[in-house]
């Protein structure tokens, strides 16, 4: 096990921070001072060190690059009007990100390393946390498998990293979204409810083809009947139908075990919403449509956070919202972002202080 102590910390001898305007700043573009480093060898974790941000010095025959045994978490850190900088829901993705270890056969990281690791990371770049709304530091904790070996079976070596990216918004502007008929994401049995990197890469393609189609995501939909909502795009998908919320179910470990998925859900019932995790149609969405009870479709995730559509279209059948007369997601919305900000008491105990 390693202890706080046991974490070597180098600074950087100068910050860029002075080079960059953290207002309006594009996704995953600009990373901070540091980064932490940690490697698994021999069965233990060892070398874990927050370092000045740098390249990796990597083998061709890195097994990760060949197999793709490779896991990322996605967390979110806020100022509040104090300056106290937080770090939203940490040990729900630490649990996520083992749980997806385990189905990629790749050791556990011990809670010393991933958050207080993590932690101690962002203390030292804390001034690089942006204060504008909408805006963020996302941790992007990663782990690959490093054998320098090109034969098939589990690396004996791994490497876990945190880097950390301050952020504007990921989608800016409401959503259009195909409903995808041939391509599938996840399968019951496969790696769906993992935050495999491969989950992502496989997405790329469908996405690319959807997006010549003027859409900005797909809707997944389930593998086996081609008939049951799953994810949208990066996200978890919420429908409000009359005073319903519906989001589907992830008892087939074909869906990610959204934090701010979970996060909505609460926020929801303590709103008066009846919330139902169930397998939800795409022809139960376009009935309700058609009968003028689906209100709002929104999409959920921690680069996201809550994304309105304003489109779905499944084959010639398309859905147009007015997201101006929603009411469930401005206020769902309102509600995290107060939490995230400082602005109302974190009842849930949700925020986790640096
Ligand atoms: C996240 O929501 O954090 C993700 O990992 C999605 C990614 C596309 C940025």
């Amino acid at each position: 096990m390693t202890a706080a102590a046991d974490i070597i910390v180098t600074k950087a001898e100068h910050s860029k921070l002075k080079d960059i305007n953290l207002e309006n700043i594009p996704f995953g573009k600009y990373f901070t001072d540091h980064m932490l480093e940690a490697d698994y060898e021999d069965g233990e974790w060892k070398n874990v060190e927050i370092k000045p941000y740098q390249p990796l010095l990597l083998a061709p025959s890195l097994a990760a690059l060949h197999y793709g045994q490779a896991i990322f978490e996605g967390i979110k850190a806020y100022k509040n009007a104090d300056g106290e900088a937080f770090i939203f829901r940490p040990y729900d993705n630490f649990k996520r990100f083992n749980i997806s270890a385990e189905r990629m056969e790749m050791p556990q990281v011990p809670e010393e390393i991933f958050i207080e690791g993590m932690r101690m990371l962002i203390d030292i770049d804390k001034s690089w946390i942006p204060e504008k709304k909408e805006h963020s530091l996302y941790i992007r904790p990663f782990m690959f498998s490093s054998d320098e070996m090109i034969g098939v079976r589990p690396s004996e070596k791994y490497k876990f990293i945190v880097i950390l990216s301050p952020t504007g918004p990921y989608y800016a502007a409401p959503m259009k979204i195909n409903v995808e008929e041939k391509f599938v994401r996840a399968v019951p049995g496969g790696i769906g409810y993992a935050k495999a990197a491969g989950n992502y890469g496989a997405a790329m393609y469908p996405t690319a083809q959807a997006r010549k189609q003027g859409y900005d995501q797909v809707l997944w939909i389930d593998a086996l009947e081609h008939k049951y909502v799953q994810e949208c795009g990066t996200m978890n998908v919420f429908f409000i139908i009359g005073k319903t919320a519906v989001t589907p179910n992830l008892d087939a470990g074909t869906i990610l075990a959204g934090v701010t998925r979970d996060s909505v859900i609460i926020l929801l019932k303590e709103m008066g919403y009846t919330v139902e995790e169930r397998p939800i149609s795409i022809n139960e969405i376009i009935e309700a449509h058609k009968n003028g009870t689906l209100h709002d479709v929104f999409g959920t995730g921690t680069a996201a956070t809550i994304s309105f559509i304003k489109e779905l279209k499944y084959k010639d059948y398309i859905m147009n919202f007015d997201v101006e007369k929603w009411i469930a997601t401005p206020e769902v919305k309102k509600r995290m972002d107060a939490i995230k900000y400082g602005i109302e008491a974190d009842t849930h105990g949700w925020m986790y202080r640096i």
